[in-house]
C-alpha cells in the first residue's frame, strides 16, 4: 500500500491531522494499535482554548462542540479559607475557554473519518517506523498475523507517551527533558450537576482538588493522591468524603454525590523531547510532550503541534516548498514550553508537595496573595489558560 502521510495513532492528535490533511486533499492512513472502542474509553480533561476550538471548525468537526460545549467565562482559585475569581473575559479582550471532553472530542473526529471513508487501520500490532531518515519512509504492522507494509512520504508520530515513533530515533538524536511530581489525581465521573457553574482548582491541607464537569448533569472531580494509592483502595464514599473535607463550606453544603461512572488514578509528569522531526518522521501531541493537567493544556498542545504540522504539509505539497517541514520542530517547541511554563507553575502553585520546607509553604502562599492583589499577575494567568496566540 501506499499513501502521502502514514499517521501512527489514532488519538486526538492522528485524528485531528488526518481530517485537516483530507481537507487540503492530501491522502494518509491512519494505523492504531487498539480498537476504535478502547480509545474512546479513556477518559481525559475537558477544557479547550478558543485557538483550539476554531481549529477544529476548521476541520469541520465543530458542530456538537458549538451545540453541546460549556463556554466559560472564568474559574475560581481557592487556597485554604480564601476565593479568588479569575475573570478569564474580562481578562483577555473577550476571550474564553470551552468545556468539551476530550472523549467527544475524539469521537466527532472517529464519525468525520468514517463518514468521509479515511482508512483508519485498528489492531495493528507490532507497528515499526522504518527508513525515516531517507526519502522512502514505511511503515510495516502485522493485522491477523500478517505483515503488511505502507510506503508513504511522512511519517506522523501521533502515538502517544507510550508510542513506537519516538522509541525508534536514535539515542544520541534526541533529548529528553524530565519532571516527575510527588503525588498523583485520582479523577472521578459521575451523573451528578457540578457542584458550581465555573470550575474550581483548590489547595488546601489535604492537598490539591478540582471540581469540573461535562455538562449540566456530569461533574468531573479530582483531588491529589499519594502515588502509592491504588484506585481500588478508594471506595466512591471514600472520594466523596475526601472531597467534601476539601471543599469550601458553601461548596461543601452543596455538593451532590452519586455512584462513580470512572475513577482512575493519573501520575504527574512534564516531559519534552527535543527536536520532533528526525528526516520524514515528525512527533507530534503525547509522542512529543506531557504536561501535568493542571493547567488543562495537554490535548490543546496536542492541536497547535497539529496545526503547526498541518500547515507544513501543506506547503510542502501544495506550494512546493519545505520551509514548513524545516520549522515544524522549533515553531511547535516554542509553544509547547509555553505550555510546559505554564502547567508547571499551576501545579506548583496548586498542591501540596510532602517535602516542601517552610520556606517552600511561604513562597506559595506568597504567590496565591500576589496573584490575589495584582490584576498584572491575574492577567498573565489568563492570557495563557485561554490559549496564546498559535504566531
Ligand atoms: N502503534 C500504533 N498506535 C499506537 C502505538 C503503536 N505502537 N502506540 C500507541 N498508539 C496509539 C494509542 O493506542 C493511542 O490511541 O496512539 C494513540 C495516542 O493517543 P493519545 O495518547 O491520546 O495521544 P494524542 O493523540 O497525542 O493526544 C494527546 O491525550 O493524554 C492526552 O493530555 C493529552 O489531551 C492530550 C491528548
Ligand atoms: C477536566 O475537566 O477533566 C479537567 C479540567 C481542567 C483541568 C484538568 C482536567 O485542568
Amino acid at each position: 500500500m501506499r499513501t502521502q502521510v502514514a499517521i501512527i495513532g489514532a488519538g486526538p492528535s492522528g485524528l485531528l491531522l488526518g481530517q485537516l490533511l483530507h481537507k487540503q486533499g492530501i491522502d494518509a492512513v491512519i494505523i492504531e494499535r487498539q480498537t476504535g472502542d478502547y480509545v474512546l474509553g479513556r477518559i481525559r480533561a475537558g477544557v479547550l482554548e478558543q485557538v483550539a476550538v476554531e481549529l477544529l471548525e476548521e476541520a469541520g468537526v465543530a458542530d456538537r462542540l458549538k451545540s453541546e460545549g460549556l463556554v466559560h467565562d472564568g474559574f475560581d482559585i481557592a487556597f485554604d479559607a480564601d476565593h479568588l475569581h479569575i475573570d478569564l473575559k474580562g481578562l483577555t479582550n473577550g476571550k474564553t475557554v470551552t468545556v468539551y471532553g476530550q472523549t467527544e472530542v475524539t469521537r466527532d473526529l472517529m464519525d468525520a473519518r468514517q463518514k468521509a471513508g479515511l482508512q483508519t487501520i485498528y489492531g495493528a500490532q507490532d507497528v515499526e517506523v522504518l527508513d525515516f531518515d531517507t526519502n522512502t519512509p514505511k511503515v510495516r504492522y502485522k493485522l491477523n498475523g500478517q505483515t503488511h507494509e505502507i510506503s508513504c512520504d511522512f511519517i506522523a508520530g501521533c502515538d502517544g507517551y507510550h508510542g513506537v515513533c519516538r522509541a525508534s530515533v536514535p539515542e544520541k538524536s534526541i533529548k529528553e527533558y524530565e519532571r516527575v511530581y510527588p503525588f498523583g489525581w485520582l479523577g472521578l465521573l459521575s451523573d451528578t450537576p457540578p457542584v458550581q457553574e465555573e470550575l474550581i482548582y483548590g489547595n488546601q491541607e489535604q492537598g490539591f482538588y478540582l471540581c469540573s464537569m461535562r455538562s449540566a448533569q456530569r461533574s468531573r472531580y479530582y483531588i491529589q493522591c499519594s502515588l502509592a494509592d491504588k484506585v481500588e483502595e478508594w471506595s466512591d464514599d471514600r472520594f466523596w468524603t475526601a472531597l467534601k473535607g476539601r471543599l469550601p463550606e458553601h461548596l461543601a453544603n452543596n455538593l451532590v454525590t452519586g455512584p462513580s461512572l470512572e475513577k482512575s488514578i493519573a501520575p504527574l509528569r512534564s516531559f519534552v523531547a527535543e527536536p520532533l522531526r528526525f528526516g520524514r518522521m515528525f512527533l507530534a501531541g503525547d509522542a512529543g510532550h506531557i504536561v501535568p493537567p493542571t493547567g488543562a493544556k495537554g490535548l490543546n498542545l496536542a492541536a497547535s503541534d497539529i496545526r503547526y504540522l498541518s500547515r507544513a504539509l501543506f506547503e510542502f505539497y501544495g506550494e512546493k516548498s519545505e520551509a514548513g517541514i524545516n520549522h515544524y520542530s522549533q515553531k511547535a517547541l516554542a509553544r509547547i514550553w509555553k505550555g510546559e511554563r505554564f502547567s508547571w507553575w499551576m501545579s506548583m502553585l496548586l498542591h501540596r508537595f510532602p517535602d516542601n520546607s517552610g520556606f517552600d509553604n511561604k513562597i506559595q502562599r506568597t504567590e496565591f496573595e500576589y496573584l490575589a492583589s495584582s490584576e498584572h499577575a491575574q492577567r498573565v494567568l489568563a492570557e495563557n489558560y485561554v490559549g496564546l496566540s498559535y504566531a
